[in-house]
């Protein structure tokens, strides 16, 4: 795992060496927090602003919009709530002294009606700024992204046409996104920027992990700058009805983990003949897998439900590093834990994110090294 992270950062550092020397540093300083901290930490290194609930898709493997999604099934209210762009404004004007990494995520972030004015404000604070999209906007957004400054732009691709179209349940999805993603490339050379570079992110499922090989095809045609492979989330009732103690403790719910209770019906052994097989190539983009798993990892990420990296090793770094500022406010530590460190409308982030509520909870998971939902999250892996 380690040699997998190194070689991702050193892939990185390739492209955006600057950037990645940052990074670096500050993995460090956070190590350092975690060790002798007592629970406070570094400003984090990395921001995630989960602008909008709201998704013009519904993909079958989805933890919040899919089959078993759990934003399908809460209130209308609860669905449209968003932050107003002044709030995020200043948010981010907050952030510009310690100048985090800042992604854009939902629900779909691009039905954000200020989502362009947003990457705009955090790149003229020099922040590094980053898309996660479905791609069904692209090419009525492609001239406005490139004008932001956006850094890079991923979009969710997860095979060639006919599959593409099955998971995500839109007919002429996939061409409509190449075909934006072919503006995006035409109007880049024409002002002769970089960027946004251009990532393609896969989620292996059931439905296409036997068909792996065609998406190095489709990063060609989009002319990408990289492709991942990330592996599926997915969690059981076990797990969460063990996660409850710890839950009552922080008087929390993860309940948003239960979007992901589902049989990956992924075989192991065909998806690493599969990765093999891509690995072995070579292409014009980066090409890897995330969480990058051994075979044998590879078998227990997928066979043994209560399998964790590096068993007696595992402990969780996430929340000295990355912090998640949902559509309510709220600064949360993780993506499917209702557990709030504070809200940006009462008080500054950097401020929050070393408040009693965060110090708790960073010695409680420090404590336990990680909670029982921790060890099906592909966050673990990251740092
Ligand atoms: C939740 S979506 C939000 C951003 C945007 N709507 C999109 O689809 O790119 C972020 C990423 O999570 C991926 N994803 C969805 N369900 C997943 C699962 N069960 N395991 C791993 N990744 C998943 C999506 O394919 C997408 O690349
Ligand atoms: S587009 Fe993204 S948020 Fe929407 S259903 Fe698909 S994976 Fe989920």
């Amino acid at each position: 795992m380690l040699f997998s992270n190194i070689r991702r950062i050193f892939n990185k550092a390739l492209g955006q060496p600057a950037y990645a020397i940052r990074v670096g540093i500050r993995r460090l300083i956070a190590n350092a927090h975690y060790i002798f901290g007592g629970g406070r930490s570094s400003p984090p290194e990395s921001v995630t602003l989960f602008l909008t609930h709201r998704c013009n898709l519904r993909c079958s493997m989805c933890g919040q919009w899919g089959e078993g999604g759990v934003t399908k099934k809460r209130s209308l209210e609860f669905i449209k709530e968003e932050l107003s762009f002044d709030v995020l404004r200043s948010a981010v004007d907050g952030m510009s002294s310690y100048s985090p990494a800042v992604t854009l995520f939902g629900g779909e972030p691009l039905l954000y009606k200020d989502c362009i004015a947003l990457i705009r404000h955090i790149k003229s604070k020099r922040m590094h700024c980053l898309i996660i999209t479905n791609g069904f906007l692209i090419e009525e957004y492609a001239r406005r992204l490139i004008d932001s400054g956006l850094d890079e732009l991923n979009v969710s691709l997860d095979g060639s046409r006919d599959l593409h179209d099955r998971i995500r349940g839109v007919p002429g999805l996939f061409e409509k996104i190449l075909s934006g993603l072919e503006t995006v490339r035409d109007l880049k050379r024409s002002a002769g920027k970089r960027n946004p570079l251009v990532n393609i992110q896969c989620t292996i499922t059931k439905s296409n992990y036997h068909r792996l090989e065609e998406m190095t095809a489709v990063a060609s045609r989009a002319e990408a700058n990289s492709l991942t492979f990330h592996n599926l989330i997915f969690t059981n009732k076990e797990i969460l009805e063990k996660q409850k103690k710890f839950d009552d403790i922080l008087g929390a719910s993860s309940d948003d983990w239960r979007g992901f209770e589902f049989d990956p019906g992924i075989d192991p052994q065909v998806l690493r003949e599969k990765m093999d097989r891509i690995l072995s190539g070579r292409y014009d983009f980066s090409v890897d897998f995330y969480p990058y798993l051994s075979r044998t990892s590879l078998e227990n990420y997928y066979n043994d439900t209560d399998y964790a990296p590096s068993k007696h090793n595992t402990r969780c770094l996430s929340p000295w590093i990355a912090a998640y500022v949902f559509p309510n406010g709220e600064v949360r530590p993780c993506l499917n834990s209702t557990y709030s460190y504070g809200n940006i409308k009462d008080a500054p982030l950097c401020r929050i994110w070393n408040s009693q509520k965060a110090l708790r909870h960073r010695q409680l998971l420090r404590e336990n090294k990680i909670f029982p939902a921790c060890a099906r999250c592909t966050e673990l892996y990251r740092y």
